[in-house]
C-alpha cells in the first residue's frame, strides 16, 4: 500500500478533491495555526525575502507567509494540478504570491533564487526527501533558511485505553495517507549531511480533545482503507465511524500528534 500523497498526481481527481477539503479543514485550526506561527516566527526573514513553500498543497501556508511583512514574494509549488487550481483561487487578491505545478526532488529554480524555504507537513510524503532537501539547499542563497516542520506519525493516536479498536484505523490511515512515519526523528541528520547548519528543532504537541477535529478524518479514511483491503466488513467500518463520532458527542475524544519543526541555515 502506498501514500496517496505520495504519487498525489497520479491518483483520481476525485480523491485530490476530497483532500483539498481536508487539508483547508486542516488549515483553519487556531491549534494549527499557533505551531505554524511558532516555528514560523522563528524564521530571520531578511527585507524584501524571496520564499518557497515546496509541497503547498493548497496554499495555505503560503498565503500567511505572503502575509509577513519581510516578504516581497511567495512561490509555492506542489504535484498536484488540483491543490495548485485550488491554491490559486484562495489566493486571489493576494498579489506578491504564485502557484506552480512541480516536484520539490527536481525544482525549475536556478541556485541561490531563495532566501527562506518553507516545506509543511510535505516531507513525510515524499519518497527520497534527501533529493528534496538537496533541491532545498541549492535553490537559497548563501545564508538561506530552511524550515520543515513534520509529525512524528509513529507515535500518533487516538487510543484512549488499552486495545483501542480506532488505533486500527490509524495504522491503515498511516499505511495510505503517509509515506515515512519516521522521518522526524532523521530531520536533523538529513539536513546536516545535505550542508546546512541547523538550529531550532522543536516538538510541538498537538492535542485534540474532548471533540474530535481533523483526526475524525483518520478514522473515516482508516476504516475505508480496512474495508477496501477486505480487512472488515461495512458494519465494522460503519461501526468504527460511530464509535468515533459517539466519542465526540460524549466529549471523551483525545487524538494527540507530536509535530516537531526545524530549522537549517545554507552556510554564507
Ligand atoms: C499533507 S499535504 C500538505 C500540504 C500543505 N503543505 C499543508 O500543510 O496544507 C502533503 C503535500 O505534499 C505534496 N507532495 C507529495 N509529493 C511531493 C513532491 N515530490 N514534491 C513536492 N510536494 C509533494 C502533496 O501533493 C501534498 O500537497
Amino acid at each position: 500500500m502506498s501514500d496517496v500523497y505520495a504519487i498525489i498526481s497520479e491518483v483520481d481527481q476525485q480523491i485530490q478533491e476530497r483532500l483539498v477539503d481536508v487539508l483547508e479543514m486542516r488549515a483553519a485550526d487556531p491549534r494549527q495555526r499557533s505551531m505554524w506561527e511558532t516555528y514560523l516566527s522563528e524564521i530571520n526573514f531578511p527585507p524584501n525575502a524571496r520564499v518557497l513553500e515546496i509541497g503547498c498543497g493548497t496554499g495555505a501556508v503560503s498565503r500567511i507567509l505572503a502575509q509577513k511583512p519581510a516578504v516581497a514574494q511567495v512561490i509555492g509549488i506542489d504535484p498536484s494540478p488540483v491543490f495548485i487550481a485550488r491554491a490559486r483561487t484562495l489566493s486571489q487578491g493576494i498579489p506578491n504570491l504564485s502557484f506552480e505545478e512541480g516536484d520539490g526532488r527536481a525544482l525549475p529554480f536556478d541556485a541561490d533564487a531563495f532566501d527562506v524555504a518553507v516545506v509543511h507537513q510535505a516531507l513525510s510524503h515524499v519518497p527520497q526527501p534527501e533529493q528534496l532537501v538537496a533541491e532545498g539547499f541549492r535553490i537559497l542563497r548563501p545564508g538561506g533558511w530552511l524550515a520543515v516542520f513534520d509529525g512524528d506519525y509513529a507515535t500518533a493516536s487516538l487510543s484512549t485505553g488499552e486495545y483501542d479498536l480506532l488505533e486500527a484505523c490509524v495504522r491503515a490511515f498511516r499505511a495510505n495517507f503517509i509515506h515515512d512515519s519516521w522521518i522526524v526523528r532523521r530531520l536533523p541528520q538529513l539536513l546536516q549531511s545535505t550542508g546546512f547548519d541547523t538550529k531550532s528543532l522543536r516538538s510541538h504537541g498537538y492535542v485534540e480533545a474532548p471533540e474530535s477535529a481533523y483526526m475524525l478524518t483518520w478514522v473515516d479514511r482508516g476504516a475505508d482503507v480496512l474495508l477496501s483491503t477486505g480487512s472488515i466488513g461495512k458494519e465494522t467500518a460503519e461501526a468504527l465511524k460511530a464509535e468515533a463520532r459517539r466519542r465526540s458527542t460524549a466529549k471523551e475524544w483525545f487524538g494527540h500528534i507530536a509535530f516537531a519543526s526545524i530549522l537549517g541555515q545554507k552556510p554564507a
